[in-house]
């Protein structure tokens, strides 16, 4: 099963019009080849990354969304306006929205389902806390966040979605996963859907999150159920996550 790897750069509450033209500036000229490459800034650079990136082959995500289509939800941006401003993806149930905004699984799920139905592929995240890892629950813990998802929507919506095996004690710290143990994971978490579909599970692209940096991306984009990378400090510099995007294509 060929999957196409795809990089996505999650600029978190980090960036600028600066950053934009410079990052839009380097990443049209390097153009990677043999993957797909998202850029996901803060919604108020959206219209002008992409006009940036038009016509580069380069997509476009959101951070999050609203679990809603419409309404008095201040503060709240909708699917179908990411839409109009060129987005493909959509970032949903990153472990900062769930631990710093107490997004639980099932407004994940509801997240997930409106980006479906809009039209965006949502990057569904999952990872586990160092507590979990320690105490031997990161299967448990990564199963049950996918799986509040598959139920909720069915496993046949994985089919335009992205999943991100992302540990929350990786994110930032400079701490990554070993190659084999963020592998063990997304084994785990495939098999999960497996279980489900098993065309589907060979389909979907997992990716993986946490301190990935140009120097340690080729080994683990080099695991057999790693399929890129969803890259947050890196992927603000353009030479390093140029670099990303090299390893994994
Ligand atoms: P870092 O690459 O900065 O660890 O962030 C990872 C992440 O949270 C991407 O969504």
């Amino acid at each position: 099963m060929t999957r196409t790897p795809l990089v996505a750069g999650n600029w978190k509450m980090n960036g600028s019009l600066a950053l934009v033209r410079e990052l839009a500036g380097a990443l049209r000229d390097a153009k990677p080849e043999g993957v797909e490459v998202a850029l996901c800034p803060p919604y108020p650079y959206l219209p002008a990354l992409a006009e940036a990136l038009s016509g580069s082959g380069l997509a476009l995500g959101a951070q999050n969304l609203a679990d809603r289509a419409d309404g008095a939800l201040t503060g709240e941006v909708s699917a179908e306006m990411l839409l109009e401003f060129g987005c493909r993806f959509a970032i949903v149930g990153h472990s900062e929205r769930r631990e710093l905004y107490g997004e639980d699984d099932d407004q994940v799920a509801s997240k997930f389902l409106r980006a479906r139905e809009a039209g965006l592929t949502p990057i569904l995240c999952v990872g586990e806390t160092l507590r979990q890892r320690e105490a031997e629950e990161t299967d448990q813990v990564v199963v049950r966040q996918l799986m509040a998802v598959v139920e909720a929507a069915g496993v046949e919506a994985l089919e335009r979605a992205v999943l991100a095996y992302e540990p929350v004690w990786a994110i930032g710290t400079g701490l990554t996963a070993t190659p084999e143990q963020a592998q063990a994971v997304h084994a785990g978490l495939r098999a999960a859907v497996a279980d489900r579909d098993a065309d589907i599970a060979g389909r979907l692209r997992i990716l993986y999150g946490g301190s990935v940096k140009a120097d340690n991306a080729a080994p683990l984009f080099a695991q057999p159920d790693i399929d890129g990378g969803l890259i947050g400090g890196a992927s603000l510099k353009a030479e390093e996550f140029i670099a990303i995007c090299r390893a994994a294509g």
